[in-house]
């Protein structure tokens, strides 16, 4: 099996963890020769009920048995997508009411581009350094990484930067702006938060020169920062939403909502202004709904914040310099990059799961499922001081 993974699979590093996966349920992903891995990722912030919850598997196995794909993206009426679109709606401020259902996140964020775009006939984008929005070719173009697009390259053009949190380049975005994407709390630059009510300012010039806000909140988005919603932190309403990830509960999705009125121009000019076949799979949806249903009717967002706090109490060490971000997003900083490949090598043979961040060598991931134990945190939190003792101990012999 290793081997047809490496032949018959595109890789796409020269370096997988390679773990074999057996099967996965709770907070624990089952290798084939039946051990434990207690998972501090959440594949990558996506699993946000854990593996297998019971209610979204329930949800899924009670629309398989009624119907599957039957047509492109919105021209019947398929109840789990409406429930969906209805349930964000309910839970989002105004002007946020309608939402587009998609395959991915970047897919998403293709979509909130065009739109944006097609609302206000501009057509630059203004993204941030360090951004990281998706891989297809429009979330290429708003990523702040040279080094990760310069070979695709021509991207698309009329995109600008300017640095997350930085007052004084807001000028740049002016009357030729289309839109303003920002990503809530950056993640891939290493779990950043918006400071001194950044976002609050970005929004005011956005205001001032009729350009649109983008926030993309496929990462923080659906509870993993102790709200439904990370720019409930900020006070910062978008116009335009794009969530994924944490919304699917394990299955894959994509979303961007705006309002009614912006959204109903891709009704026309062109007519079919943005096409997917699948968006909205009914499984998906049902998959989607049963996990949003279940974060906001129990207390997972309030214990998220707590959940935070243990972990910010047991992950004291000298070789940590920093924890960043929020809730359960949230980035031990070590004091080297080397130290932090070591940690997440060594955690994983000692069966715990964590992974890096795109951006920042120095970054260890902990974004575990939102229903991760109070005890699952702090046996994790142990095996990385433990692995963090270790580590420490060789570089004061040598
Ligand atoms: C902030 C952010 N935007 C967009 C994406 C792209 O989502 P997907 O991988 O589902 O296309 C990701 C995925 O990591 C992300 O973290």
């Amino acid at each position: 099996m290793q081997e047809d993974f490496f032949k018959y699979q595109a890789q796409i590093t020269p370096h997988p963890l390679a773990m074999r996966i057996s099967h996965a349920e709770g907070s624990y992903i089952y290798d084939t020769n039946n051990k434990a891995h207690l998972d501090f990722v959440a594949g990558v912030s996506a699993c946000s009920l854990g593996h297998k919850h019971p209610k979204v598997v329930k949800a899924i196995k009670g629309q398989l048995d009624k119907y599957l794909h039957v047509m492109v993206y919105g021209e019947y009426i398929q109840e789990p997508a409406v429930d969906l679109a209805k349930f964000i709606a309910k839970h989002l401020p105004k002007p946020l009411e309608t939402t587009y259902l998609t395959n991915s996140g970047t897919e998403a964020i293709e979509g909130a581009l065009k739109l944006a775009r097609r609302v206000t006939g501009r057509s630059e984008i203004i993204s941030a350094h360090l951004a990281y929005h998706g891989n297809t070719m429009g979330s290429l173009s708003v990523m702040g990484f040279e080094e990760r697009k310069t070979t695709f390259r021509p991207l698309i053009p009329d995109v600008r930067f300017i640095t997350f949190n930085n007052e004084d380049e807001l000028s740049h975005i002016t009357t030729k702006t289309a839109a303003v994407i920002l990503e809530t709390i950056q993640g891939g630059a290493g779990f950043i938060e918006p400071t001194n009510n950044y976002l609050q300012k970005v929004r005011k010039q956005c205001d001032k020169v009729g350009a649109l806000l983008i926030l993309d909140e496929i990462q923080p988005g659906f509870g993993r920062t102790g709200k439904l919603f990370g720019f409930e932190h900020y006070d910062c309403i978008p116009d335009i939403l794009v969530t994924g990830k944490g919304l699917g509960g394990g299955m894959p999705i994509g979303a961007f909502t705006a309002s009614k009125a912006m959204m109903d121009l891709l009704q026309d000019n062109p007519k079919l202004g943005h096409i997917t076949t699948f968006g909205g799979h009914p499984v998906i949806a049902a998959a989607a709904l049963a996990t949003v249903k279940e974060i906001t009717e129990s207390d997972l967002m309030s214990q998220t914040l707590e959940k935070e706090q243990l972990i910010r109490k047991h992950l004291v060490h000298p070789l940590i310099s920093e924890i960043r971000g929020k809730g359960l997003m949230l980035a031990a900083i070590t004091t080297s990059a080397d130290i932090t490949n070591q940690i997440i090598l060594k955690a994983k043979d000692k069966g715990l799961i964590l992974f890096w961040l795109l951006f920042e060598p120095k970054a260890i991931r902990i974004t575990p499922p939102l229903t991760i134990s109070n005890d699952e945190i702090i046996k994790g939190c142990l095996i990385i001081t433990q692995v963090l003792d270790k580590i420490h101990s060789e570089i004061n012999i040598y």
